[in-house]
């Protein structure tokens, strides 16, 4: 088993399905978007998000086997996210795998779909070495993973509120920019100066590897309430805003390789997607002669090649999950 593994991912408000090939290999990944259904309300229906999937999953997953030219008798098992994410969701995605494999007697694992975004990180062109420091910043996590080697990771820190992700993306709500917020204020902020307006940077030197994002979300809305009717560019703020989520990020994930003499860090999660994370992150890796993991866009954000990938490990080791299993909404740290 794990040779040959189907991937589905149904956490949030992508439908997404992969065929991976050795853990390693991607075959196809594909992935139906509900942004569009999604953005009028300006976040994530969580009812609609099921009924997104129940529509879309069963193609999404039909789409990934012609496209890796194979059909499911070629696959040798199967992998599907667990947890954390939208109860109903997930639901849709474990029972869809779990008929898949039961129909076909495949191997079925269940994996974390924080697992998952890490285990993205082996499949780029060129993976990190272990142990590697991983920051996981995405619309649900900002956490600081030490990872030892496949499927072996510790947190060190997380966010004790928001999400950065979610920071960005309730900023963009906030000015009215769009959904979802992360892409358009990385865009906006690269035309600003980041020195025109000060944020705060909060936790930046509390001496843990934990976050808190809630905070810098208010003093943008307190700064915006303060300057009402003055003259300021929307790009400065974009930019003062992520300088100051970047700045924290970056910090304390070079600060915990430090800590642990860990001597490479790497970036997964949906805002790792971000441009300017992505240039400080590797600038202070050059810095103190560490070595960084950028993995490619389509790698960062939502995907089911990441599920196959961390379930692939699963199943060589013989774990598997049985057809009774449950979705897990959130996961026990
Ligand atoms: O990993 P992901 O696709 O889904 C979750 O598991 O949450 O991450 C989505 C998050 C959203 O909050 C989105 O605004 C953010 O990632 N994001 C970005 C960028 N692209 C996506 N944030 C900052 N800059 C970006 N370029
Ligand atoms: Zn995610």
């Amino acid at each position: 088993p794990g040779r040959l593994v189907l991937g589905i991912e149904s956490s949030c408000d992508e439908s997404a399905a992969a065929v991976v090939a050795d853990g390693r290999r991607v075959l196809s990944s594909v992935i139906a978007s509900q942004i569009k259904d999604h953005a009028p309300f300006g976040g994530v229906v969580p009812e609609l998000a099921s009924r997104r999937h129940l529509e879309n999953l069963a193609p999404t997953v039909m789409a990934a086997l012609s496209e890796a030219g194979v059909t499911l008798d070629d696959i040798t098992g199967v992998a599907v996210t667990q947890g954390p994410g939208l109860i109903g969701a997930l639901l849709i995605g474990l029972n869809l795998a779990k008929a898949l494999a039961w129909s076909r007697e495949l191997p079925l694992v269940g994996v974390s779909h924080l697992e998952g975004h890490l285990a993205a990180l082996s499949l780029a062109q060129e993976p990190p070495p272990y142990p590697f420091m991983a920051l996981l910043v995405s619309g649900g996590h900002t956490s600081i993973f030490l990872v030892r080697a496949p499927g072996e990771q510790q947190e060190l820190g997380s966010t004790v509120d928001d999400a950065a992700g979610e920071a960005f993306d309730k900023v963009a709500k906030l000015y009215g920019l769009g959904y979802p917020g992360g892409i358009i204020i990385d865009r906006m902020a690269a035309a600003g100066d980041p020195s025109v307006i000060q944020l705060p940077r909060p936790r930046m030197h509390d001496g843990t590897l934990d976050f808190s994002f809630s905070g810098l979300k208010s003093a943008v809305v307190r700064f915006r309430e303060a300057n009402q009717g003055e003259d300021y560019r929307m790009e400065d703020l974009c930019a003062g805003f992520q300088e100051a989520v970047v700045e924290v990020l970056v910090k304390k994930t070079l600060a915990a390789a430090q800590e642990r003499g860990v001597g490479h860090l790497a970036l997964a999660g949906g805002v790792a997607a971000n441009q300017r994370l992505r240039a400080a992150m590797a600038e202070a890796a050059a810095r103190e002669g560490l070595g960084v993991t950028l993995p490619p866009l389509a790698l960062c954000t939502d995907n089911a090649a990441m599920i196959a990938a961390a379930g692939c490990h699963h199943l060589r080791a013989g774990r598997r999950m049985p057809l009774e299993a449950d979705a897990i909404s959130r996961l026990p740290k």
